[in-house]
């Protein structure tokens, strides 16, 4: 294992990170001239949300990443204090980058512009400046440009936006060369009262039904649901030539049930799948200062890992890329069964373990791993809580999901600070961020050993 001390003192080694700063919303997710390109929201300067620029990486594999220079920074009178989240799309040669222009009034108050820039190759990007005027009827919180093309030809722009009255909302342009755009109103006939702002929207056609995925802020806490800061959902329906989506099916549903989840965006690749990364994540301002990695290292968050969408019913089924497998190492002995895996310890920090109950997971059980996070699994109600410690409070805090089908399967992908859990072949997934109390390796599971799982343990190799 080629793990250096400063990836270990990190604590995060195969997601996508920034090299210092603070990192948020993924942005601009395209696959050009065979590479994948990431754009993140990148703050250089701080661990803070100010002055956001795009960070870049590129890959070819969706595992080794190459870091190149920061594709847009603030510069312009549109744009000064922040290029704020968007999306890419390829025109001929080009790569272009549509995003939002930030700037800071006196008052405190922020304009938003939504803007282009374009490039040949891949890595320097030349602004274009603002698209169109603010719409009328919306507060200056407008912003997160997703552009896509239709199968005639015609480019449609989705946009977060907030109404004068404060109720979240996705506004629709269209375009039949990318430079003059139409506004044609709200993406929804009637308002959802679902929070008072919807950001960073995306529309996901697939051949039976759409996705409107979207992040709505406000949301009270209901049941097991919205107990985050924020929430990252979708809804299911049918987008029309017009531009209208008619909600159709299941209600707003959240897409990651765990602690740090938010902004997601998708894209589809070359080989025709829609593939999503997120923010790992939206937080309190205070619990965000005190993530150990702000103190001893200036840098904080991270994305999720690459996840495949495919859509069953009106149901989003998120799958860790297949590429991951590269990262695996041999088959860990220790992982072979249950008696052994309550002895076992993790063969690296950085791991993948995949426990099945092929019949069904028909007992009670908790699974602790490293001696920090808990998982609880109660049968009767087929109900699944996974359990860590607050590092701000120092609490431990929960979050539980009621499956629709019994428990079948478990996948976690591990590293030093933070976990991604795959329950039931990607119809739930947590994602968290976790901070040992002490430098445990263990795995133990407690259950009355009826329903014994199978258990695969893979060490994972850092990528270099
Ligand atoms: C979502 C978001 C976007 C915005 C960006 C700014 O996390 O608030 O709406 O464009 O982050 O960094």
């Amino acid at each position: 294992m080629n793990r250096t001390k400063k990836q270990e003192e990190l604590g995060v080694s195969y997601h996508i990170r920034p090299p210092y700063g603070l990192l948020n919303d993924p942005n601009g997710l395209v696959q050009f001239k065979g590479s994948y390109h990431v754009f993140y929201q990148w703050n250089p300067h701080g661990t803070i949300h100010e002055t956001k620029s795009w960070g870049h990486v590129v890959s070819n594999d969706l595992v080794r990443w190459r870091t190149l220079p920061p594709a847009l920074e603030p510069s312009e009178w549109y744009d000064k204090d922040g290029c704020y989240s968007g999306s890419a799309v390829i025109h001929g040669e080009e790569l272009l980058l549509f995003y939002t222009g930030t700037v800071k009034q006196k008052e405190g108050d922020k304009k938003s512009y939504q803007c282009m820039a374009s490039s040949i190759d891949g890595i320097h990007f030349t602004k274009k400046g603002p698209l169109f005027e603010h719409p009328p009827g919306y507060t200056r919180h407008v912003r997160d440009p997703k552009v896509w093309e239709d199968e005639d030809g015609l480019w449609w722009m989705v946009v977060g936006a907030q109404t004068e009255d404060m109720i979240g909302a996705v506004l629709v342009y269209s375009s039949k060369d990318l430079e003059t755009w139409e506004a044609r109103g709200p993406l929804m006939k009637e308002p959802l009262a679902l929070g008072y702002m919807w950001e960073c929207p995306d529309i996901l056609l697939f051949p039976d039904k759409d996705i409107l995925l979207f992040s709505p802020q406000g949301l009270e806490p209901e049941g097991d649901f919205y107990h985050n800061i924020f929430q990252s959902g979708y809804l299911s329906g049918h987008l029309d030539k017009d531009g209208l989506f008619e909600v159709g099916g299941s209600p707003f549903r959240e897409l990651d049930r765990g602690f740090e989840f938010y902004a997601p965006q998708t894209f589809i690749d070359d080989k025709k799948r829609r593939l999503m990364f997120a923010w790992m994540g939206a937080m309190d301002p205070l619990v965000e200062q005190a993530v150990p990695t702000v103190q001893h290292s200036g840098w904080v968050h991270h994305l999720s890992l690459p996840r495949e969408l495919i859509l069953e019913g009106d149901r989003l089924i998120q799958k860790p890329v297949e590429e991951l497998k590269q990262l695996r190492g041999n088959l860990s002995p220790a992982g072979a069964t249950l008696e052994k895996m309550n002895l076992a310890e993790l063969p690296s920090t950085e791991s993948e373990i995949i426990v099945k109950w092929p019949e069904g997971c028909t007992e009670d059980f908790k699974l602790s791993l490293r001696e920090e996070v808990v998982l609880f699994y109660e049968t009767s109600r087929k109900r699944l809580t996974i359990e860590r410690t607050a590092w701000y409070t120092g609490k431990r805090e929960t979050r539980s999901v009621m499956l629709k089908e019994t428990l079948s399967s478990l996948q976690f992908f591990l590293e030093a600070t933070t976990m991604e859990v795959f329950v039931n072949e990607g119809k739930e997934t947590f994602s968290l961020r976790y901070f040992t109390q002490k430098p445990s390796m263990k795995i133990k599971m407690d259950e009355q050993l009826f329903a014994t799982p199978s258990v695969t343990i893979y060490p994972l190799n850092i990528p270099n």
